[in-house]
């Protein structure tokens, strides 16, 4: 297959939102703002902030609402939150987020467990948040979960992620992010998914969003670039999981992807340093090393 190896790629930090929403360790809302202007400063340009779903649900994302009215604001950084209906929504509007994502899935069972709700229901549910979002003139970004597999049906086809990847994108979602949930793709599944995908979707306007429980995300992500995608979704030190993906294990790591970057000489605007020591903060407060290999033996050097 010929390379169409970007020559910049848009990193979205999800942080602060995928990856401490299922941290047992609740951090406060001043650590997550210092954990989201560290990353600022480092150069990340698009932060996934917070998000406004039931704290019954979700309890680590109760404090958003502090987080966003916390925040020094940097021009030309990106904050963004993940809104499930027009209360989340509401919730994000209150706070000055200057983007939302909405999230469906490939999967029913996922969306049952994720958002008590089938696709259509969570398609229906989405479109007053797009239409209040397209009156206020905010962007709205859409995630499909379980891209490859899913943690309740096994296998997903291809054309099940294209199907709700289109839909969400006709809706009016100006990017889609295909989230391998549970981490279990592998390049050739992936490149099927993303051939698929992009039929109905243009690559231009797909992400992806690796998670690496099986080790796979950084070779996914490889082969994704080598078809053009240029948005990749990480998580400084490797945080994360799914509350609803039962042994989903961390998102990619943002040092990770970084290193990788770095090595193939694709631009990304991130300052590896700063990134790395926003890893430490992150980690240190949640008493673990991050989940990111780079950044361990960066520091074991040190
Ligand atoms: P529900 O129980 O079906 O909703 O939950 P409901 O409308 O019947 O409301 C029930 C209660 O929730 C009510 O409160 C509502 O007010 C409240 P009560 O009367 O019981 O006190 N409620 C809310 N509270 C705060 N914010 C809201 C909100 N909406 C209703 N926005 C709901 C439906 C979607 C709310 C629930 O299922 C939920 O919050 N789920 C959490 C989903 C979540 O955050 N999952 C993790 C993110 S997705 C993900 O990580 C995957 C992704 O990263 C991609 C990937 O990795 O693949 C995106
Ligand atoms: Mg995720």
């Amino acid at each position: 297959m010929a390379s169409l190896l970007p020559k910049q790629v848009k990193i979205v930090e999800v942080g602060p939102r995928d990856g401490l929403q299922n941290e047992a360790t609740l951090i406060s809302a001043d650590d997550k703002i210092s954990l989201i202007e560290q990353l600022a400063n480092a150069g990340v340009s698009y932060i996934e902030s917070g998000s406004f779903v039931s704290p019954k649900w979700v309890p680590q994302m109760a404090t958003s609402t502090d987080v966003f009215n916390g925040l020094k604001r940097q021009q030309g950084v990106t904050y963004a939150a993940l809104t499930p209906n027009l209360k989340g929504y509401e919730g994000a509007v209150a706070v000055n987020a200057d983007e939302v994502a909405i999230f469906g899935a490939a999967s029913e069972s996922f969306s049952q467990k994720n958002i008590n709700c089938s696709i259509d229901e969570s398609l229906e549910r989405f479109i007053p948040v797009i239409e209040a979002a397209k009156k206020q003139g905010l962007k709205v970004r859409g995630y499909v979960s379980c891209v490859v597999g899913c943690p309740y049906e096994g296998d997903i086809e291809p054309k099940q992620v294209a199907k709700v990847a289109k839909q969400l994108f006709d809706m009016g979602c100006y990017e889609i992010s295909l989230g391998d949930t549970i981490g279990v793709g592998t390049p050739d599944s992936v490149q099927k998914m993303l051939t698929a995908v992009s039929k109905e979707v243009p690559m231009a306007k797909l992400a992806v969003h690796f998670h690496d429980t099986y080790g796979q995300a950084l070779t996914n992500i490889y082969a994704a670039l080598n078809l053009g995608v240029s948005v990749i979704d990480s998580a400084v030190a490797g945080l994360g999981g799914c509350p609803y993906a039962k042994g989903a294990s961390g998102n990619v790591a943002t040092e990770d992807v970084v290193y990788l970057l770095n090595g193939l000489g694709i631009e990304h605007g991130i300052n590896f340093n700063k990134l790395l020591e926003a890893g430490w903060f992150i980690a240190d407060k949640l008493g673990k090393a991050p989940i990111s290999k780079v950044s361990n033996a960066i520091r074991a050097k040190q």
